[in-house]
Formats: C-alpha cells, structure tokens, sequence
C-alpha cells in the first residue's frame, strides 16, 4: 500500500512593484514541502514554476556562492539557497520578506546601488608597491586573509544592523559591516601598498567607521560564518595607534 505524505506549509512572501501604485503586502502561498527541493530557493523557485510566474527574486548559484539570493527568512537575513525549509518553519508557516530597510525594487529584490558605491569607496582591489611579492610571501601573511576572502558580499551584514539602517545615506554615511570587513580584506594584505591611505579613508568622519557600536547583529547573521564585527574592532585598534 502507498502512503502519500503531504506537509502543507504556508509561505508568506512580501509583494511590491515599485513600478506599480499598489501598496506593499503580503501574500500567502500554500506549499507540499514533498513537492520541492528541501532548500527555502528550492520552494520559491516551485512556487514560481507552479503557482505565480510574476513572483520575483534573485538568484544564480544556488550554493551560497553568490551572495545574490540573500533575503529575510522568518525574522534573520539569510540566503535562501543554503536554508532549509524545515529549519524555517516558525508556528506553521514561513515569512519571507527582502533584506531590511532597503528600498525594494520588487518582491523579494532589494537596491544595491548604495551597498556597490560604499564597497567601491574602499578600493576593494589590490594596490601593490612596484617592488612587492606577487603571491603573499610567508605562509603567515596569507593566513591573515583567512576569514575575510571568504565574504560574498552578500549584504545580510549590513541589512541586519540597527547603526547601518539609521546611518548609511549620503557618501558620509555609516559603511556598514559587509564594506568594512571588505576594507580590512585589503587593510590586511601583505602586498598593498596603501594600508594608512586606506585606514585614513574609513575614518574621515564620524560615520563611515565610528557608528558600529558593537551589537553583533552582523556576526549573529552572516551565512558563511564571518566575524565582521571583530574586523571592525581591529581596525579601530589600529586607528587608536
Ligand atoms: S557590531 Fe557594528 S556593524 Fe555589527 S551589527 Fe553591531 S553596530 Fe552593526
Ligand atoms: S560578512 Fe558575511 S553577511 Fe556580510 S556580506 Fe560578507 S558574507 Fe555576507
Ligand atoms: S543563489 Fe547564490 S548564494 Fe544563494
């Protein structure tokens, strides 16, 4: 005898068109987990397929590599790719809304626009001296990288923190924690050739580095197990000297 065995969760996803007058809501869609993939993307991607074509969101690798499918998932940023639905469900259903206080493109996609200037505004490259090793030289320097290389800029950092959400706007704004570990990626590269420039930049103002009040909000969220917040209390140690 077959048993078919059905788990019906409801999906509640934030709708909005910035290109519509219609007002932000919330709309529900009832989902069998058995149908899809075990992943909150496997589902949205199910619901789309089956239910709403015009439901949108981002996505592309689908293994927590591209930080694209970053969004808020029953209460914490998150990327949708790397959550499991079970793990989400909360009282029987499972909220999905787009990362924090950022202003909404559509549905599930948020503007980044502001989030690629600041990460920009650090130089996020390589500045060598003309006489410097092309690889990191002793074991012990590349290892300084460890823990920062890894950030795939995702934004749930950033989106989750209270400093960021008052205080991001306008070029002197708060740079948040995703584009300050990025700064100390650099800050902390043997090969650069910039690293007081650098340091002199993040702390031009009273915003840019000085508004992270140590909540940890950005290291609690971070899906790839990054400390930013250790990053940024390094680079106000160095700042201090
Ligand atoms: S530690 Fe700093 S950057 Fe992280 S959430 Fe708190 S204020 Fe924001
Ligand atoms: S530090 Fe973590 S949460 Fe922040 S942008 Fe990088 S990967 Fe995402
Ligand atoms: S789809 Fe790339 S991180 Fe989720």
């Amino acid at each position: 005898m077959l048993y078919s065995i059905f788990i019906v969760v409801a999906i509640k996803i934030y709708r909005y068109s910035e290109e519509s007058e219609k007002k932000p809501y919330v709309q529900t869609y009832n989902l069998n987990l058995k149908e899809c993939g075990p992943m909150i993307l496997d589902a949205l991607i199910h619901i789309k397929n089956t239910q709403d074509p015009t439901l949108t969101f981002r996505r592309s690798c689908r293994e927590g590599i591209c930080g694209s499918c970053a969004m808020n998932i029953s209460g914490s940023n998150t990327l949708a790719c790397i959550k499991k639905t079970t793990d989400a469900i909360d009282g029987g259903s499972i909220a999905i809304y787009p990362l924090p206080h950022m202003h909404v493109v559509r549905d599930l996609v948020p503007d980044l626009t502001h989030f690629y200037q600041q990460h920009k505004s650090v130089k996020p490259w390589l500045e060598p001296s003309p006489d410097a090793p092309r690889y990191n030289g002793k074991e012990e320097n590349r290892h300084k990288l460890d823990g920062l290389y890894e950030c795939i800029l995702c934004a749930c950092c950033s989106t989750s923190c209270p400093s960021y959400w008052w205080s991001e706007g306008g070029d002197g704004g708060y740079l948040g924690p995703a584009v300050l570990l990025q700064a100390f990626r650099w800050i902390s590269d043997s090969r650069d050739s910039i690293q007081r420039e650098r340091l002199a930049n993040i702390s031009s103002d009273n915003l840019k580095i000085y508004k992270c009040h140590t909540i940890l909000n950005c290291t609690r969220v971070c899906p790839k197990g990054l400390n930013p917040a250790l990053a940024i209390a390094k680079m106000k140690l160095m700042l201090a000297h």
